[in-house]
């Protein structure tokens, strides 16, 4: 592969990438076109999944008239649990199954997307609940084959999950983040209408643009497709495939549309930021989803399962939680440190793209720069400085390590090979960036 010299073929390394792509509606206003596609599905009965304070917003009425208009009978299901479960993916999948739909509608977050494409699963091939769910905790059974039809209409941004073919859940009984993992679980649409995003408080948008950068940042930094082992069988080669040509020109602009529009989207909103920010969700999905993320997201399972008494403002303050793209923000730049070595030019570009300014860069400082750049927006946005900023301490690491080594597949992903001892060194840096 010449397209790049970081895809330098390797012995045993995979030789082939898929660009696996999902059909997207941008714009505002069209989430109003959701019912003529649902006709255009042949859907007649469908199940709109959605939780219990996005049912009470603006998107859900629309989509429910646009239905309508269409003849097509919908019925509600607002139990998806924010932060789903085991439990939740489980009843959820109940309904879908008592329900005999011939189509499915997300109208949500990360979560009611995730949750959505589990009940359909389950609901077109009934099985055990853990033949599906990733090894080592579970069985890692692929699915069988296509789902019925699913349009996944965000109404936050930064998950991608309208884009990806990853369902993640809470395992209570092993107190774990796991997930489901199939590219047919992908939506068959996404709807993103920026005005979906005018309703998200400001730290809700700070977060959210962290987990947009992240995931695009990750995929950019990651392994290289060739230096995965190339998979036995070629129908199974792994979502999370490693940098790769494609997602890499998502990835690029998705960092820099993030760089310039954060702070203003964070502090002081017009409609052009809130455009930027979702497209940049729906770049860094279509990237993270063909190339996977690496360890900062490894270590978020940790940092959001492990959550003592830390609550941010802008969620829910019935209990404590660490949002998504805040834990793994406050790891980036730790992590950036360490993997800058493995690839400086990247790190370097990802840099620039972010918005630092610095031109002349030895290749030794290329993660620090990006850790640099990635520390001053956390800054300007409210972010909570490091582990410490959402209640860990020096004696939380081991914790905190031993919370994150099952994540494999992604730490795997990373361009270089981190054992225990350097993922617990990660954590100790992150407890503290000013
Ligand atoms: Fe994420």
């Amino acid at each position: 592969m010449r397209l790049s010299p970081y895809f330098k073929l390797t012995e045993g390394g995979d030789s082939v990438f898929n660009v696996e792509a999902v059909k997207i509606k941008f714009g505002f206003g069209a989430i109003r076109e959701v019912g003529a596609e649902a006709r255009a599905f042949g859907m007649k009965r469908a199940a709109i999944y959605t939780d219990k304070n996005v049912a009470e917003l603006e998107p859900v009425a629309i989509a429910v008239d646009a239905l309508k208009k269409e003849g097509i009978d919908a019925a509600i299901y607002a139990e998806v649990e924010v932060e789903p479960t085991d439990r939740s993916f489980k009843a959820s999948a109940e309904f879908a199954r008592e329900g005999k739909f011939d189509g499915f509608i997300s109208v949500g977050g990360g979560s009611v997307m995730d949750t959505c494409k589990a009940a359909n699963l389950y609901a077109t091939y009934p099985a055990e609940f853990i033949d599906y769910v990733n090894a080592p905790i579970g069985k890692a059974k692929p699915v069988p084959g296509p789902l019925k039809p699913h349009i996944a209409c965000p109404t936050t941004f930064g998950t991608a999950s309208e884009c990806t073919g990853i369902a993640i859940f809470d395992f209570l009984e092993m107190k774990a983040k796991t997930g489901i993992v199939s590219p047919l679980l992908r939506a068959d649409l996404g709807i993103l209408d920026p005005n979906s995003l005018k309703t998200l408080p400001p730290l809700v948008r700070a977060a959210n643009g962290f987990d947009v950068f992240s995931h695009a940042c990750e995929s950019f930094t990651a392994r290289p497709f060739t230096q995965r082992p190339a998979p036995p069988d070629p129908t199974q080669r792994p979502l999370s495939q490693g940098a790769n040509p494609y997602s890499d020109i998502a990835c690029i602009e998705a960092i820099r549309m993030i760089g310039n529009n954060l702070v203003q989207a964070v502090n002081d909103p017009q409609d052009h930021n809130y455009e930027a920010l979702m497209f940049a969700g729906m770049l860094a999905g279509i990237g993270f989803g063909n190339a996977g993320c690496h360890l900062p997201h490894a270590m978020s399972y940790a940092v959001a399962g492990q959550v003592k008494d830390y609550r941010a403002p802008g969620w829910e303050q019935d209990h404590a939680m660490v949002p998504h793209g805040i834990a793994v923000i406050v790891n980036s730049p730790a992590v950036f440190e360490l993997t800058g070595a493995a690839c400086p030019d990247r790190h370097i570009a990802a840099a620039r793209s972010f918005g630092s300014e610095i031109s002349d860069v030895d290749e030794n400082e290329a993660g620090s720069l990006l850790g640099r750049r990635v520390i001053d927006l956390m800054k300007a946005t409210g972010i909570p400085n490091g582990l410490t900023g959402v209640g860990y301490t020096e004696e939380d690491l081991e914790n905190l390590t031993d919370g994150a080594s099952p994540q494999k597949r992604l730490i795997d992903n990373a361009p270089l090979p981190v054992g225990r001892e350097q993922l617990k060194d990660l954590f100790k840096k992150a407890l503290a960036y000013w």
